[in-house]
């Protein structure tokens, strides 16, 4: 019997695209979607590539052994709903794939309770909204290295692709394919927050909304050039369809989330590793949503602007280096989670799939893949060559940013925090000679000597 190539659970927005794009590649597709319509809808559009199940034993046995099953159902309990009821109907060496943004260590329980019963499961990132799913995504599979080629075709196949490869690749063991995706969501926040920076900033300076999307047109003609900024000037010219105004200017100041930027804040905590342009991303989505609060307090620090405001370049330039921080805190994670983990994650390949088909695709990565290939073990990307460079050459524009900011009370978290993480890597002394005496003060911890090893304890004042 000619059975389909591959299953596919839940055909909400990207389950459906992703099949699609499954279909446009030439492959087979069951579909199963609880709520039946979807499938039956793609059943239609699709008859000679698409059945519509209207349960899992008929999607099972619509499949050839080895199975492979995507599945994109929200995260949390509905993932584990379907392994629940799925999996007895499954046999030994089918593979199952979870495409939705669950947490990474869910995935690594999943992927053991699975393991145990003969069943490869990958917990795998995908980034690139609905257009990248439908037209090519970057994919981020994780899982158990020798099932990998049972999913391999299909996921290189229907992914991004760059320079002739595909953005797509096998990533690491247990959650690792997750956790790449939840840090790249992490880097999505700081730059999307970045990008809203760059344009309070200007706006406060008196620009039009036209003027700031002619600006950042420019910009991605250079260095910065990026997806979002794409985006961002294209934004800045839609048109509102129920007013005269620009649609931007009818939008609530008030931002949302999904979960996966606070994930990255909490593991970045948890790893004791400073992610903190990462983590004041995510704050300032929560700070956009204390509306009550920002009321009460409105106008105690008046934004006072000045004709003409910052020069555009020095912004541009500030912008530059500002993201470059966040993706070094962001790569940084994924170094210090892979020797943490024994995960063996390739930085360079990461950075790689990165550069089509997701939401933080941007020129910067080929630097990025570049000073990897230049060293494989790079603790943090500042260090390279080109990045030091920059640093050195931009850090001027940055403090400017931030100067004019706080002199004219415009808020930029972000801006602020990268000045204050490059001000820390460079001061003489952070202070924490006092931290580690107030801790011997009133708790006997002990401190270090300058001039000896090991922990002393001191009888404060006596
Ligand atoms: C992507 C995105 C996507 C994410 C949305 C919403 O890479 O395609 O990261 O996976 O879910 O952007 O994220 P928030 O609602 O948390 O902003």
């Amino acid at each position: 019997m000619n059975r389909q190539d591959i299953g596919v659970i839940g055909l909400g927005v990207m389950g459906r695209s992703l099949a699609v794009n499954l279909m446009n590649h030439g492959f087979t597709v069951a579909g199963y979607n609880r709520r039946r319509e979807p499938a039956q809808a793609l059943a239609r559009e699709y008859p000679e590539k698409c059945i519509a199940c209207a349960t899992y034993q008929e999607l099972v046995s619509q499949l050839n052994a080895p199975r492979v099953i995507l599945m994109m159902v929200p995260a949390g309990a509905a993932v584990d709903d379907v392994i629940r009821e799925l999996v007895p109907l499954l046999e030994k060496g089918d593979a199952l794939i979870d495409g939705g943004n669950s947490f990474y260590e869910d995935t690594a329980r999943r992927q053991q309770e699975l393991a145990a019963r003969g069943i490869d499961f990958f917990g795998t990132g995908v980034s690139g909204g609905e257009e990248g799913a439908l037209k090519g995504p970057s994919i981020m599979p994780g899982g158990p290295r020798e099932g990998y080629a049972k999913i391999q075709r299909f996921l290189e196949t229907i992914a991004a692709s760059k320079g002739g490869m595909p953005c797509c690749t096998y990533i690491g063991p247990e959650g690792a394919g997750h956790y790449v995706k939840m840090v790249h969501n992490g880097i999505e926040y700081a730059d999307m927050q970045l990008l809203s920076e760059c344009y309070l900033i200007l706006a406060e300076g008196g620009r039009s909304n036209a003027a700031i999307a002619d600006l950042f047109e420019k910009w991605n003609r250079t260095e910065v050039e990026s997806f979002l900024v794409k985006i961002s000037a294209d934004i800045l010219r839609e048109k509102d369809d129920q007013s005269e105004n620009d649609l931007i200017d009818m939008i609530r100041d008030a931002a949302g989330n999904k979960g996966t930027g606070r994930w990255t804040s909490i593991e970045a905590l948890k790893q004791e590793y400073n992610a903190s342009l990462l983590t004041a991303a995510y704050q300032a989505r929560v700070m956009s949503n204390q509306t009550e609060l920002r009321r009460k307090f409105h106008g105690v620090l008046p934004v006072c602007t000045d004709e003409g405001g910052l020069d555009a370049e020095t912004i541009r330039r500030a912008y530059s280096l500002a993201k470059v921080i966040a993706y070094a805190q962001g790569f940084g994670l994924y170094h210090d989670a892979s020797e943490r983990n024994g995960w063996h994650l390739d930085l360079k390949a990461i950075a790689s799939i990165f550069r089509a088909g997701c939401i933080i695709q941007a020129r910067l990565l080929q630097d990025i893949m570049n000073a990897y290939e230049a060293e494989p073990e790079l603790a943090n990307l500042l260090e390279a060559k080109q990045f030091s460079t920059l640093l050195q050459e931009n850090i001027g524009d940055l403090k400017k940013t931030v100067l004019w900011a706080l002199a004219h009370n415009v808020p930029l978290p972000l801006f602020t925090n990268a000045l204050i993480y490059v001000s820390q890597l460079s001061a003489d002394s952070l202070g924490a000679n006092m931290i580690q005496a107030q801790r011997d003060y009133f708790g006997a911890h002990t401190f270090e000597r300058i001039d000896g090893e090991g922990h002393v304890h001191h009888e404060w004042g006596k």
